[in-house]
């Protein structure tokens, strides 16, 4: 099949790579020449575990290419994928103009029926608002050619969105058209063999059902997160808690770990978005501004204790921090909390040396001059001279270091953990001062 895919960040990218895998002739289009001319000579832009080597042997195979060329990119394929950002506008509202700017660039080209599929995260309505821009596109060039435009959106994680892609756990698709839910069951064939993963829906269903899942996620978290401080003030101990309600089939293990509050390029702009769209039908959707402000503050709680360990005088102070992105496996660092973290201290008048293993050149593109910054090569590097290490991200390298040797490298053994990843009994008895989240 041919297929186009608008957009070639972390969602395009590895939607194009996969649909390519499975033997489609896929075209990624990008505006960024920058970014298009690093995949052409293959270079892959963002880190994410096996894409390189998948971008690199579908290229190869002449299934997987990459242009800015806008008006070859809507003649390639019958599917022409949205896949661009929805960052959130200054209202936290999601901000469409890129998703509408693709809707127009389609309808300016095409000269033959297409199937237009939403992938981004986008709000309910907007399939209504690509229609309307295509048609008005399609009326001022007077052609009268057919589309339907689909709601799919991706439910990929950064850091293992290949294996999420090939083996997702649903695929949702949105429309009003019977025909299109066939031509996309075609399509998703490949990745639906082992049993039916389709749900099929409205188009204002599906795309609520992103922005539900994303909420419900951040809302299990920042939950956690209010217990874990509720835990110190009560002198109960988080870890606990945690294992003792999870053991709960109907609550489950997963996003309850307690933490310094979630980031990403999702979580943050989604709850915002999705709080904005009730809000703009006369909706007051309060725990949604809820999980939003708790962890608003929970970004926060990594200074707020270490501020109150030196009782409020930071300046002079070096302080060792471990993990630049918002989770392990990505380079992402958007709304990471090691950004709040980092501007806070360096605001204090302390100076930050970083590390991790994959974001450091995210950092250097984010902060190119931040006076008090200082990246790292490795793990021992950044506690050269460090007062206390603070560790933000939880990657497996950062799990079970050398205590000893981290003690030759700091000048005190004092960890502040906003993952909870060491055993407190066991940090007392290497000698060391050790402050997590929710416990004592
Ligand atoms: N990152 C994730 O984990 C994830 C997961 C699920 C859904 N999403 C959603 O998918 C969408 C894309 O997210 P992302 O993380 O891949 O974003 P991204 O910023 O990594 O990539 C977006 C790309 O779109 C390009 N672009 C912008 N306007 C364009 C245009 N007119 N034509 C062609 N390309 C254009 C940009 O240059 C950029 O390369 C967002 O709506 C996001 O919420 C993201």
């Amino acid at each position: 099949m041919k297929i186009t895919v608008f957009g070639s960040g972390y969602v395009g990218l590895v939607t194009g790579t996969c649909l390519a895998e499975v033997g489609n002739d896929v075209l990624c289009v990008d505006i960024d020449k920058n970014k298009i001319e690093q995949l052409n000579n293959g270079k892959i832009p963002i880190y994410e575990p096996g894409l390189e080597t998948m971008v690199k042997e579908n290229h190869n195979a002449g299934r997987l290419n990459f242009t800015t060329n806008i008006s070859e990119a809507v003649e390639h394929g019958l599917f022409q994928f949205i896949a661009v950002g929805t960052p959130p506008d200054e209202d936290g509202s999601a901000d469409l103009q890129y998703v509408l700017t693709v809707a127009t660039s389609i309808a300016e080209h095409m000269n033959d029926y297409k199937v237009v599929i939403d992938k981004s995260t986008v709000p309910v309505g907007t399939a209504d608002r690509v229609k309307k821009t295509m048609v008005e596109k399609l009326v001022s060039r007077g052609k009268n050619l057919e589309f339907d435009v689909v709601s799919n959106p991706e439910f990929l994680k950064e850091g293992a969105a290949i294996d999420d892609f090939m083996k997702p756990d649903r695929i949702v698709i949105g429309t009003d058209n019977p025909r299109t839910t066939e031509l996309l069951k075609a399509m998703y064939s490949p990745f639906n063999r082992n049993h039916d993963r389709i749900i099929a829906m409205d188009i204002r269903s599906a795309e609520l059902t992103k922005y539900a899942a994303n909420s419900m996620l951040a809302t299990k978290i920042s939950f956690m997160n209010e217990l874990a401080n509720l835990a110190e003030h009560l002198g109960a101990n988080i870890e606990h808690v945690r294992q003792g309600i999870g053991s709960d089939s109907r609550i489950g293990y997963s996003f309850i770990y307690p933490g310094c509050g979630y980031g990403g390029s999702c979580f943050p702009k989604d709850v915002k978005a999705l709080e904005r769209t009730a809000r703009e039908v006369g909706y007051n959707a309060e725990l949604l501004s809820a999980v939003e402000n708790v962890n608003d503050r929970q970004k926060k709680v990594l200074f707020n204790k270490i501020n109150q360990y030196y009782q409020g005088d930071l300046s002079g102070k070096t302080f060792a921090l471990w993990g630049l992105s918002f989770k392990p496996n990505t380079d992402d660092m958007r709304e990471a909390p090691s950004r709040v973290l980092i501007e806070a201290l360096i605001n204090a008048g302390a100076t930050v040396r970083a590390y991790d293993p994959e974001a450091i050149e995210e950092a250097k593109r984010i902060y190119p001059d931040l006076k008090g910054l200082i990246l790292c090569d490795d793990t021992c590097d950044a506690l050269d001279d460090a007062d206390a290490l603070c560790i933000v991200t939880e990657w497996k390298k950062f799990w079970s270091p050398d205590f000893e040797e981290m003690k030759r490298h700091l000048k005190q053994p004092l960890i502040f953990d906003g993952r909870n990843l060491y055993d407190p009994e066991q940090m007392k008895s290497l000698g060391y001062e050790y402050i997590s989240i929710g416990r004592e």
